[in-house]
């Protein structure tokens, strides 16, 4: 570590701190902590940069459990759960990357079990799996299969606690309350560290490395109301857009059923698991006209469009008719007491309901997003050129939310995002093992790229226009609200773009009213804003670009899936104007595993109508 007082033009004014790190890894929620982890095991030497304290990151909030076909509760199988992935996706997913996910998913479950993951038990002392949405037996003929394994409804607060512990075990560094600016880019497109900011004491961090990790979660605050914590501003989105990298199916943003009305809070989908209903105005279970074979466990997408229909045709719920009913009251309160104690507490503070007497009122709210930094399975950071759809970006790793490797597609299934975190935060370190030389020196920062961090950052503190940053933040989440919601049309997109492009261009105008560099939570704010807008562009031109309905992305102008022409990732790159690029990759179609080594028929996952 080496502290010195001059950098660049706007720079010299600030206390820089440089580093040298085989790795380093931006955010610990789930995929950070597991790639630190993993890192840190092999010796690598790791550190773990992260805006908030690691076990307040947004993974703790993760309810109802992690899928993985380990059969403790009935008959499963990985080639099952790679069919129920395959078609929660709508066909969009990377096939090699979803049959990677889940054939790793029992492995990687186990492994967080031994490291100490305090999982719920059966009678036999096996590790607990519910229900969830979209997960069914027999490649999809039903019923619902039990695969996810749960820890109650805190499985996300059980799994972070423990990888931060065996994370800090295996001496990985943790620069914790440092907000991490931007990539550390070469002349040729190599990234070679990252800058941050330490929040506590005013310094700035540049740490180079062999390897980067952008592990920094989705961008669901980007809307107005979001199951996600305020700290989900899309921040490796916003680093990869200013170091030229495209996103990657950003139009797929998944809106959660049980959002609690007002509050935005998540009611675990193990609450339907557990055999929780919902109902309209009229009482009717309405999820079984519309989904016979699964009812209330049909996929997220599906349900969320249907609260949406009968919310639209009158039947919602409460005065305004604007929500719907969720029921767990039937159920034994023994049973709720042990498997639903979080969201039990949640809707008595944030809904006023005993759930043992009366239902919980709830609304779809966004909660996830399918898209980000587009990568393989192995978590290596696409560039994708029009000769070479998989070219890596050297020096880069995405996992987690905030990377797209697709596994999830155009819909992600309830509990398949654990999953995503901890196999691909371990094959991240898998990778980084094979490919990071240790005896070689760690590059050292390009002078260019540190100035161009440096004066961004300095023109964001000391801007002085006359918008302060939470009035366009404002109106940035009710234009994403309105036009990018769970139905969309031409013209609601076209609204959205022309909004947020306008938005786009205000952020000229903003106004940061605190200067100082310690604890300045306006200018934490500003730089959130502009990673938000990043996402947010990107995200309202690909939905308008994309003439058909897949998954979360239901457009009533054009209500069918359309394979031939839309069965493709978009790209889209975004300029410092906030022109928005959009260029298409092929999906990959082809699983590894031969039919004949015990791999799944293809003929099982080709794309059909998606019925639940
Ligand atoms: O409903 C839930 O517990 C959320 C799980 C998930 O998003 O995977």
């Amino acid at each position: 570590m080496a502290k010195d007082a001059k950098s660049g033009s706007a720079g010299s004014a600030y206390t820089y701190v440089d580093h040298k790190f085989d790795v380093v890894i931006v955010g610990a929620g789930g995929a950070g902590l597991r790639a630190t982890l993993g890192m840190a095991e092999q010796g690598l030497r790791t550190a773990c940069i992260t805006k908030v304290f690691p076990t307040r990151s947004h993974t703790v909030a993760a309810q109802g459990g992690i899928a993985a076909s380990l059969q403790n509760m009935g008959p499963d199988s990985w080639q099952w759960h790679l069919y129920d992935t395959v078609k929660g996706s709508d066909w969009l997913g990377d096939v090699d990357a979803m049959e990677y996910m889940v054939r790793e998913a029992p492995a990687a479950v186990y492994e967080l079990e031994h490291y100490g993951v305090p999982f719920s038990r059966t009678e036999e002392g096996k590790i607990y799996q519910r229900p969830f949405g979209g997960h069914m037996m027999n490649y999809g003929d039903g019923p619902p299969v039990q695969r996810t394994c749960a820890a109650a409804d805190r499985t996300g607060h059980a799994i972070l606690h423990t990888l931060y512990g065996q994370s800090l075990k295996n001496n990985a560094q943790f620069f914790i309350e440092y907000f991490a600016l931007d990539l550390i880019m070469d002349d040729d497109g190599t990234c070679t560290g990252v800058v941050a900011w330490n929040l506590d004491d005013g310094t700035i961090h540049r740490f180079s490395a062999k390897m980067v990790v952008l592990a920094t979660g989705g961008y669901g605050r980007a809307y107005l109301s979001a199951t996600s914590a305020h700290t989900c501003t899309g921040d490796g989105g916003g680093m990869a857009v200013r170091a030229g990298l495209p996103l990657q199916d950003m139009e797929f943003v998944q809106f959660h059923p049980t959002g609690i009305y007002g509050a935005g809070c998540l009611i675990t989908e193990g609450a339907r698991g557990e055999g929780g209903y919902l109902v309209n105005s009229e009482g009717e279970r309405f999820m079984e006209r519309y989904a016979p074979s699964a009812k209330d466990l049909a996929s997220r997408d599906v349900v969320s469009r249907c609260m949406t229909l009968e919310i639209r045709e009158g039947r919602g719920v409460g005065k305004l008719k604007d929500h719907i009913f969720l029921h767990l009251d039937h159920l034994d309160p023994a049973v709720l007491h042990e498997r639903l104690p979080g969201i039990s507490e949640s809707a008595k503070i944030f809904a006023g309901v005993d759930v043992t007497r009366e239902p919980i009122p709830v609304l779809p709210t966004v909660h996830y997003n399918m898209g980000g930094v587009p990568t393989n399975y192995w978590g290596e950071v696409l560039n994708p050129t029009a000769t070479s759809p998989d070219q890596i970006s050297p020096g880069l790793m995405a996992v987690g939310e905030a990377g797209c490797a697709s596994v999830h597609g155009a819909n992600r299934l309830g509990s398949n995002s654990l999953i995503d975190l901890v196999v691909f935060g371990r094959a991240a370190a898998i990778r980084a093992g094979q490919v990071v030389d240790r005896t070689s020196a760690v590059p050292s920062a390009n002078p260019r790229s540190l100035e161009k961090i440096m004066d961004r950052f300095d023109r964001l503190r000391h801007a002085n226009g006359g918008t302060p940053t939470a009035v366009l933040r404002d109106k940035m989440q009710r234009a994403m609200q309105e036009d990018a919601a769970v139905f969309r049309t031409q013209e609601s997109l076209e609204q959205g773009c022309k909004r947020i492009s306008a938005i786009w261009g205000e952020l000229k105008d903003i106004k940061v009213f605190d200067r100082s560099m310690i604890w300045n939570s306006d200018l934490v704010e500003t730089l959130e804003l502009e990673n938000l807008m990043a996402n947010a562009i990107a995200t309202v031109y690909g939905a308008e670009a994309r003439k058909e309905s897949r998954g979360a992305h239901a457009r009533e102008d054009f209500s069918a899936r359309d394979d031939a022409n839309w069965r493709k990732h978009t790209l889209a790159k975004v300029g410092e104007d906030g022109k928005v690029t959009l260029t298409y990759r092929g999906v990959h179609t082809e699983t590894t595993l031969p039919m004949d080594k015990g791999g799944i028929d293809p003929a099982k996952i080709a794309p059909k109508a998606r019925v639940y």
